[in-house]
C-alpha cells in the first residue's frame, strides 16, 4: 500500500487525541524515563533568561516546562502540539507547577503558525519521526528560529535497541495481528539512524549538527504495571489487543510476560533498556 501523507496526518491527530488520557495517567513514568533526554536537550540549546523557546510535539510539555524555569522571568515558552487533549494535560501540569511564563498553542509542526525568526530555540522530544514529512517540519523549525537560534531534538534509535517496544511488536506480528512498518513511513523508530538524521538536519538548512545516543531504562513495579502502561501509552497496541476475544487477550498477556522474563527481577520488578538518539543544530 502506498503512503498517503494526509491520511497519516488525520489518523495521527485522532490517535494522539485519544492517547492523551493514557499519557496523562502515565506522566510520572514518562517524566522519569525522559528526564535525561530533556536535560541533554536543554544543556545543548542552553536557554538564557529573557529568551523565547518553542517546544514542538510537546505532549504534556515536560521539556518546555523545564525550559520555562531557565528563561524566566522575562522570557517565555510556547508549548505546542497538534493534539488539544495533550495540551490540556500540559496546562494542568503548568498550573500545578505555578508557571506563569508558558503559553500553549495547538499547531502542526509541518506548518508552524508563527512568524519567521520569532524564537531563540526550538526543542522537540520524540516528535519528528511521527510526522508525515519530518524534512518539512525541520525546515519550518529553521524558519521560525532567529539568526543564531538553536534546536535540539530526540528520536528513538532503531527498534532493536528498544525491547520495551520490540517485544510487544514481535508478539503482535507473530500472531498475524499486525504487519511490519513500511520503510520510509512515519513511526516511533522511523528516524532511528544517526547518519540519516544528521543528513536530514543538514538538508533542512541547519549547520553545526552534533549527534549523541543515550541509553535509558524503563522501570516497572510489576509485569501487570508494564502491561497497563503499554495499553495506556501505545494506541496501536491498545486497539489491536483490546479488539481480540478475552481468551486471546489473556494469551497475549502471558506470552508477553514470558518475553519480558529476561528483564524481570526475582521481586517481579522490571528494568527494560532503551536507546534514544539526540541531535543539536544551529539555525
Ligand atoms: C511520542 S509523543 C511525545 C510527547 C512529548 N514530546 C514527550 O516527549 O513526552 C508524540 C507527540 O507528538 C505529537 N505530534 C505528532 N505529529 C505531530 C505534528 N505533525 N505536529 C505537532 N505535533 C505532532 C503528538 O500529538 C504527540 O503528542
Amino acid at each position: 500500500m502506498s503512503f498517503d501523507a494526509n491520511t497519516h496526518r488525520e489518523a495521527s491527530l485522532r490517535n494522539w487525541e485519544e492517547a492523551a488520557s493514557g499519557w496523562t495517567r502515565r506522566q510520572e513514568l514518562l517524566r522519569e524515563l525522559g528526564a535525561p533526554v530533556s536535560h541533554w536537550m536543554l544543556e545543548a540549546v542552553s536557554p538564557r533568561p529573557g529568551e523565547r523557546v518553542l517546544e514542538l510535539a510537546a505532549g504534556l510539555g515536560e521539556t518546555g516546562m523545564l525550559a520555562a524555569e531557565l528563561v524566566a522571568p522575562m522570557g517565555g515558552v510556547i508549548i505546542s502540539d497538534q493534539a488539544e487533549a495533550m495540551l490540556e494535560g500540559a496546562r494542568a501540569r503548568a498550573l500545578a507547577l505555578g508557571l506563569s511564563n508558558v503559553e500553549f498553542q495547538v499547531l502542526n509542526a509541518e506548518w508552524i503558525d508563527l512568524p519567521v525568526a520569532s524564537v531563540d530555540a526550538v526543542i522537540c522530544r520524540w516528535g519528528y519521526m511521527l510526522m508525515a514529512d519530518p524534512g518539512t517540519a525541520l525546515s519550518e523549525t529553521r524558519r521560525v528560529l532567529r539568526p543564531g537560534g538553536r534546536t535540539a531534538l530526540a528520536v528513538w534509535d532503531a527498534i532493536d535497541y528498544n525491547p520495551w517496544a520490540l517485544l510487544p511488536a514481535r508478539e503482535l506480528l507473530e500472531r498475524g495481528l499486525s504487519s511490519p512498518p513500511q520503510p520510509g513511513t512515519p513511526g516511533p523508530f522511523a528516524l532511528g539512524s544517526s547518519q540519516a538524521l544528521a543528513e536530514l538536519l543538514e538538508r533542512s538548512g541547519f549547520s553545526g549538527v552534533r549527534m549523541a545516543e543515550l541509553a535509558l531504562v524503563r522501570r516497572h513495579s510489576s509485569f501487570e504495571e508494564l502491561w497497563d502502561s503499554t495499553l495506556d501509552l501505545s494506541r496501536v497496541f491498545h486497539d489491536t489487543v483490546l479488539e481480540r476475544p478475552e481468551a486471546e487477550i489473556e494469551e497475549i498477556k502471558y506470552a508477553l510476560a514470558d518475553r519480558f522474563a529476561p528483564y524481570t527481577a526475582r521481586d517481579g520488578t522490571l528494568e527494560i533498556p532503551g536507546r534514544t538518539l539526540l541531535a543539536y543544530a544551529d539555525a
